[in-house]
């Protein structure tokens, strides 16, 4: 284990399996879609979309968007920036958000009026993890990989001020590193 973990939250195994499990309901409730897109939201979600999409069993395309909220701190600020924006419209597409982790969702609740609103055909989100104790705006989450705390977490993905994404599990960061 990383020498700035505290503990594992998610095992790389435990991370496969929630990947397995989440990409063959999708592909149980997206069987009669012709036009599913995947959003993913980086960078967070490099991980996560890499894997979980390769459990997914349906013609489907991949759109990235750069959305930014926490800017280097440990706390999301809730201001929304769009960085990158998608390279092809969603019209009259199903398009489901793959997201790492939801926090106060700002976020998503943002992307998903947005993508509405340039008209898609339906919008769903799926995150790995939800900090449900975190969240401030009402939001509709339809696949979640698994529900945590409050702790700071990183790996697979998540940063604390861009290092840890490239661990293979998600851990609780020391309180050390960031205090
Ligand atoms: C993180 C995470 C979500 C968002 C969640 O992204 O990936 O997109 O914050 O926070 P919220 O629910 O409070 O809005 P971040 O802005 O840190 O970008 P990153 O994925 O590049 O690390």
């Amino acid at each position: 284990m990383h020498k700035d973990i505290e503990k594992i939250i998610l095992s790389e195994t435990e991370i496969a399996e929630l990947c397995k499990q989440l990409g063959a309901q999708i592909t149980k409730d997206y069987a009669n879609s012709e036009s599913l897109t995947l959003v993913g939201l980086l960078k967070g979600t490099v991980p996560f979309i890499a894997d979980l999409m390769r459990e997914i069993d349906l013609p489907l395309t991949v759109e990235y968007m750069d959305v930014s909220s926490y800017h280097g701190g440990v706390e999301s600020t809730g201001e929304v920036k769009i960085l990158k924006d998608l390279d092809t419209p969603v019209a009259s597409r199903d398009v489901l958000i793959v997201e790492d982790v939801i926090d106060t969702g700002k976020t998503l609740k943002t992307i998903v009026e947005l993508l509405k609103q340039r008209g898609a055909n339906s919008v769903k989100v799926v995150t790995l993890v939800d900090k449900t104790i975190k969240r401030i705006v009402e939001l509709d989450v339809d696949y979640i990989g698994c529900k945590m705390g409050g702790e700071f977490i990183v790996g697979y993905g998540l940063d604390y001020d861009e290092l840890y994404r490239n661990l293979k599990y998600i851990g609780v960061l020391k309180e050390e590193v960031y205090q």
